[in-house]
């Protein structure tokens, strides 16, 4: 766009790309800030846009752009695909998208780092700092790129759920890893070399594989976060390659969130992060196989109309969703029961377990799409104190993030894992469709106990007829 500019607009164009730059930072920054709370969440996705547009307006004027026509296309085809993509993605798909959206962002810094190698006429005048970041450009987002498309596969199930390993493969992939990095070096030195290139490249992809591969299907969302936080490091590589100040940063940016957003979802879960790429849990996540009901323990079980009168008489009332209210869609009739409630004088709180669902803020963006008013939404933080006061707790296809083995079974996968304290409550009511197990594959006490009723079948079918029972009360 530069060409058509005055030259006296020209002189100090370059430092108003910069300084308009460092606006768009700023945006991005206070939009991650605003992004820390649901109330505040839609307005830092704006500020995040916004940035986002001032970044891409601003770098049209950069007088290294050549051709607007690949970039018209480029912005028409993708925005076309994104836009139709995120409109009929279903919630509980969302891990999936977020999983091919950070494999095309890994395949398209490596892709930049390539390109801008290729059309160096001298590669030899490049710096050390231009060549090292070009390898690990393509290190990154080569193996962020295969990675992602890994996770997606195991969690559309085009690919097993089960950790596919085999003695001695983690140090198959440490030993490569390290070996590309010896290979960027040997690069660094000899940029001519094209076959160090290519290795780099092809081993990078391999890596991508071989590294998500031994990882169980359960455990993608935290590997879809990490490779997020891959994709931010190989843009921020991209932005050192190209010189480009806003996409180091924005990069950066990226690659910490996504980090942050790993290690709560590990500590969330009492697991290392190590833990969770070496140690093979979790199989397909899928709940309902393996585990269950032991054979002589009993179970009560309740019914629509037997609990609208327990819901209806009392005066505080917390409802704890879970995988099962996201996997049923049952966000806008629990919310519906939650209306009919408070119209009858009871009390109504939400809990909300930091990794329930199956992908960070599940529960909240649910919630949010039925239109639940933030106000009633408490972390777990806050609603443990609250338990002991509460009449009857609504546990909604919720199952290890109340397992009270957490914090009773030192030998239990989930043990150490913060829990919501539902056991301190009056009464508990558990809404699912049998006894099965949720995504750890453990049996839940919390079931059997006295104070607990069953509310066997669909969330959502459940709800409907404890709204229609509550008409009656
Ligand atoms: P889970 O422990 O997975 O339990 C969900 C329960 O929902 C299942 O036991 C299932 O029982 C029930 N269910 C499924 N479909 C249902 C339906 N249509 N109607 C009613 N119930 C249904 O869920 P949770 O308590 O939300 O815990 C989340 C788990 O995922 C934690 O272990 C967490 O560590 C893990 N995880 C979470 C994240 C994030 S960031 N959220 C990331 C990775 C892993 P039935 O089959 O009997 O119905």
């Amino acid at each position: 766009m530069s060409q058509f500019l005055p030259e006296s607009i020209l002189t100090w164009l370059p430092d108003t790309i910069q300084l308009l730059y460092l606006v768009a930072t700023a945006y991005f920054i206070r939009g991650l800030k605003l992004l820390n709370s649901p109330q505040t969440a839609r307005k830092g996705n704006m500020y995040a846009a916004v940035g986002m547009l001032i970044g891409v307006v601003v770098t049209l004027f950069d007088q290294h752009i050549v051709s607007f026509e690949y970039i018209i296309a480029g912005v028409l085809l993708g925005g076309l695909i994104g836009a139709v993509a995120a409109k009929k993605v279903a919630m509980t798909s969302m891990p999936e998208l977020v999983a091919i959206f950070n494999g095309f962002g890994g395949g398209a810094s490596a892709l930049v780092a390539w390109g801008e190698l290729s059309r160096t006429a001298d590669v030899t005048g490049i710096d050390p700092t231009g060549l090292v970041t070009t390898g690990l450009s393509i290190f990154i987002g080569a193996l962020t790129f295969t990675g992602s498309f890994i996770a997606f596969g195991k969690l559309k199930g085009f690919i097993s759920g089960n950790a596919i390993t085999f003695p001695g493969l983690n140090i198959i992939n440490i030993g490569s890893m390290v070996g590309v990095l010896v290979l960027i070096g040997f690069f660094t030195f000899d940029p001519t070399n094209t076959t160090i290139f290519w290795i780099i490249l092809g081993i990078s992809l391999l890596i991508g594989v071989t590294s998500v591969i031994p990882i169980g299907g359960a455990d993608m969302p935290v590997v879809i976060s990490l490779l997020n936080s891959y994709s931010g490091l190989a843009a921020s590589m991209a932005g050192f390659v190209l010189g480009n100040n806003l996409l180091i940063v924005s990069g950066a940016l990226v690659g910490a969130a996504g980090l942050i957003l790993t290690q709560i979802m590990c500590k969330a879960m009492n697991r290392s992060l190590a833990n969770v790429i070496f140690g093979s849990f979790g199989g397909d996540g899928a709940s309902g196989g393996g585990g269950g009901a032991d054979g002589d323990k009993t179970v009560r079980e309740t019914s629509a109309e037997d609990l609208a009168i327990q819901v209806a008489y009392a005066s505080k009332v917390v409802i704890v969703p879970g995988y099962g209210l996201a996997v049923a869609q049952a966000q806008h009739i629990v919310k519906e029961v939650a209306t009919k409630l408070e119209a009858k004088g009871v009390q109504v709180k939400y809990g909300i377990h930091p990794v329930a669902g199956r992908m960070p803020g599940h529960m909240n963006v649910l919630l949010a799409e039925a239109d639940v008013p933030y106000d009633l939404l408490y972390d777990m933080d806050q609603i443990n104190p609250e338990f002991a006061s509460t009449d009857v707790v609504l546990i909604i296809g919720a199952n290890d993030v109340v397992n009270p083995m957490a914090k009773t079974s030192p030998g239990s996968p989930i043990y150490g894992m913060p829990i919501l304290n539902v056991d301190e409550a009056k009464r508990t009511i558990v809404f699912k469709r049998s006894l099965s197990v949720g995504y750890a594959g453990i049996d839940n006490p919390l079931f059997y106990e006295e104070k607990n009723q069953m509310f066997f079948g669909d969330a959502k079918k459940s709800l409907q007829a404890l709204n229609e029972a509550l008409n009656e009360v």
